[in-house]
């Protein structure tokens, strides 16, 4: 190899020299995908669902996100109620603000950037778990993203609920009807421009 004139002795020339003598890194730097600020947001799905609906929504927005934290709400009294009676348990529970107790979960929404609750309709109002969930972890200062499903009849959910979560920004809400007795490429089509448009 032939050596410039001037090239101090010593100096190792398989090393590329910037025009400000820095040698440059031998690897090359990928921006991480993500948001529209370049940043991925750590997410948690949060939510209750008594049969069944709920939950798929969740697993939906899940399998629409990258790597999100899902959590599902039990409550301690797991018995399933069917018919009349079922609506009358359950929509006793709203009328008379009966907050359940759960099962212990071990979630820290604070670790989190955008969390997003689900929960069924129950009386025009969010599900008592969900009520419960929220007393107990007074969630602030987060992104908030919503969803519920119902049977045509959500009313002031989200007004409701919104109501629950005060010093939070409420980024996105979206509803199913009943999406277990839809079509899923249907909800996966819903879901996916969501996800998007809240850039989670
Ligand atoms: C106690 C109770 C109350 C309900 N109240 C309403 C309601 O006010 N409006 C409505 O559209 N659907 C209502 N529903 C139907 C559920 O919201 C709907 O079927 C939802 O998809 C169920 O979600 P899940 O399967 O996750 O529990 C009620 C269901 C129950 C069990």
């Amino acid at each position: 190899m032939k050596i410039p004139s001037g090239t101090p002795r010593g100096m190792d020339l398989r090393l590329p020299i910037t025009p400000l003598n820095i040698p440059r890194p031998p690897y090359t730097l990928i921006k991480p995908k993500g948001n529209a600020k370049g940043d991925r947001m750590k997410t948690a799905i949060i939510y209750y669902s008594y049969e069944g609906n709920t939950a798929l929504a969740a697993k939906t927005i899940a399998s629409a996100i990258k790597k999100p934290d899902v959590f599902e709400i039990k409550t301690v009294d797991q018995k399933k109620r069917t018919g009349f009676g079922k609506y009358l348990w359950g929509g006793g529970q709203v009328i008379r603000h009966v907050k359940p107790a759960l099962k212990p979960l071990s979630v820290d929404v604070n670790t989190y950037d955008l969390v997003i609750l689900g929960t069924p309709v129950w009386a025009g109002s969010p599900a008592p778990a969900l009520v419960s969930f929220l007393a107990e972890k007074k969630i602030s200062g987060k992104k908030i993203a919503l969803f519920c499903c119902h049977r045509g009849g959500k009313r002031n959910v989200f007004i409701k609920l919104k109501k629950l979560l005060p010093g939070n920004t409420i980024i996105g809400e979206i509803d199913f009807i009943d999406p277990a007795h839809g079509s899923s490429e249907e909800l996966g089509q819903k879901i996916g421009e969501w996800v998007k448009a809240i850039g989670a």
